[in-house]
């Protein structure tokens, strides 16, 4: 019997809409795709779904800009659609959170619309006015952080795109208005909502200026360019430096106290998980939020056993010490933010290997795992080489600041466009061998471009056919997470902590004992653990490589990149 929550035992799935399923062959995905994909989840063995956003949205920032949150986008289909959806999820025993975005609005919101026509309209102070822009911020996505508006001839403030103006916290107005909208999503029966962004909430109130000597393309350009320890250094300075008063500002921690009311109002323990690291967003463990993500496992140039346990032990012991309620952890390698997990961790020589480890670390360490859809058969990221196909306003924009303001010539600025912007990792989702991947219908144009590697085996329906896929792998790992006790709930104990090429960690619980072993080396590595196990029997429980099951020693060799996992019976 388990003791915890459905949101701390369940493996998540990210979907990104548009990438996902396309049911009416228009090049976007949508609901009707995405029900149909509903088998697909179950036979792979994950058990929530994490929906990217749904809802109306110009898509400046793809669907992160939102001008209705009680509806849903038209290229997606109907509220009805949802709905079905959603049933057909739950009947699946898969529940469903949805992406909730707290800080800003999309331009086109009727609230915005609203507020920029007067400077006396009942909505005037719901987002944040200056009559002039009373500081040097900048907007992490696209230049200044304030834009005039001619009709009020003033400027407003936005984080993030000009498209995209924050809301004024600060107005119990604008508070209700989206309790309302939340009110609404959790009246319909979905699971829990996924926090964009809640760090951007609130400002500096003394609008400090940031003290970086450039703008924000200045910076990224700065960055590309740094190559000395000196300048490298510099780069991380004055990135800190130049958001450091726009956001991990005062008042969120009430506001999320207030969410978490809301929704503990319902049955079914909704939940929240924040996008964002900070532990402290987790409260006294029932009064915030359920669950932040890890994200400083996945902030490293590479998975080094060094660096998993280094993150391990700082994010279990900061966790643990949080309140009488330890907190629960949240593990993901990757998202529609960043570079995808086989590109940016994998290696030339050795990807399907890396893939399969990486998969092993978030599914095996203590806590909840999100996996972002496509990683389960290897996609990759997809270097666009034309400014046209650019989705990203954040690529576009960078591709014409430097063009324009800095002579970067068109071929240079193309190919760094195509690795910053974050559309590489979001190109359709690779169903089979055939065209447009099977996606769309052949002859459509999708909204991104199909990755051409889908002829390469990189899709469903030829990994569904090979045993030794990796999507095959995922699903196998995934049915021997769901049938240990240990995997799911257990406690995580750390051992041979100074080994250089391999990992090695407990899962105990009061059920069951299971040792991880996950080498990250070439190298065949003999492991002795007699001192450990010394009168235990050790049961292989999985593995990577080709191994016999049953009983074994606790002196053993593991192959190169091998993930090896074994039950631990003590006398
Ligand atoms: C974080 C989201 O994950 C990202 O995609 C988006 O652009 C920003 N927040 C702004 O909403």
């Amino acid at each position: 019997m388990s003791n915890l929550k459905w949101w701390q035992t369940a493996v998540f799935y990210q979907i990104y809409p548009r990438s996902f399923a396309d049911g009416n062959g228009d090049g976007i995905g949508d609901f009707k795709g995405a029900t149909e994909k509903l088998d697909y989840l179950v036979a792979l063995g994950v058990d929530a779904i994490w929906l990217s956003p749904h809802f109306p949205s110009p898509n400046w920032d793809c669907g992160y800009d939102i001008s209705d949150y009680r509806n849903v986008a038209p290229e997606y289909g109907t509220l009805q659609d949802f709905k079905t959806f959603l049933d057909e999820s739950h009947k699946r025993n898969i529940r469903v959170i949805l992406d909730l975005v707290l800080n800003h609005t999309s331009d086109e919101h009727p609230w915005f619309i609203e507020s920029k026509s007067s400077r006396d309209n009942p909505k005037a102070d719901w987002y944040v006015w200056a009559d002039t822009p009373p500081n040097n911020w900048q907007s992490c996505f696209d230049g200044e952080a304030w834009t005039y508006s001619p009709e009020r001839d003033q400027f407003y403030y936005h984080y993030f795109m000009k498209q995209q103006p924050d809301l004024n916290w600060h107005n119990p107005k604008v508070k209700k208005a989206m309790w309302d909208a939340v009110r609404f999503w959790l009246d319909i029966g979905v699971d829990g909502y996924r926090l964009d962004a809640i760090g951007t909430i609130f400002e500096d109130p003394d609008l400090t200026p940031h003290t970086v000597p450039m703008n924000l393309a200045e910076l990224r350009r700065f960055s590309e360019l740094a190559q000395t320890p000196e300048d490298l250094k510099l780069k991380d300075k004055y990135w800190e430096d130049m958001f450091k008063n726009q956001w991990g500002q005062g008042g969120v921690h009430e506001l999320m106290k207030e969410l978490r009311g809301i929704l503990d109002e319902y049955d079914g323990d909704r939940m929240l998980v924040g996008e964002d690291d900070n532990i402290d967003y987790i409260g006294n463990g029932n009064d915030e939020l359920h669950l932040v993500f890890n994200f400083p496992l996945m902030r490293t140039e590479r998975l080094t056993p060094e660096h998993i346990r280094r993150n391990q032990e700082e994010r279990l012991k900061q966790l643990a010490a949080l309140s009488k309620v330890p907190g629960w952890p949240c593990n993901t390698l990757g998202n529609h933010d960043c570079s995808r997990v086989y590109t940016r961790f994998g290696s030339k020589l050795h990807g399907p290997e890396l893939a399969r480890l990486h998969a092993a670390l978030v599914l095996t360490l203590k806590g909840t795992p999100f996996l972002y859809n496509g990683e389960e058969i290897g996609m990759t990221d997809y270097m666009l080489t034309d400014i046209s196909q650019v989705k990203d306003t954040m690529g576009s924009w960078y591709y014409h600041a430097i063009v324009t303001d800095m002579g970067v010539h068109p071929d240079e600025a193309m190919v760094r466009t195509a690795e910053m912007t974050r559309d590489k990792n979001r190109t359709p989702m690779q169903w089979l061998n055939g065209p447009n991947s099977g996606f769309s219908p052949a002859h459509v144009n999708t909204w991104l471009p199909v990755n051409p590697n889908y002829r390469d085996g990189i899709n469903v329906m030829d990994q569904e056919k090979n045993p030794s896929s990796l999507l095959n792998y995922y699903k196998h790992l995934l049915r021997v997470r769901r049938e240990s006790h240990a995997l799911r709930e257990g406690e995580q104990v750390s051992l041979h902590e100074s080994a250089k090429d391999y990992v090695a960690f407990l899962r105990q619980s009061d059920e069951q004992t299971v040792l991880v072993v996950l080498n990250f080396s070439e190298n065949t590595l003999e492991l002795d653990f007699t001192q450990e196990f010394k009168n235990a029997k050790m049961k292989s429980i999985f593995s990577s490589a080709e191994r016999r099951t049953g009983e074994i020693n606790p002196k053993f060799k593991v192959s190169p990149f091998e993930v090896f996992i074994t039950e631990i019976n003590r006398e």
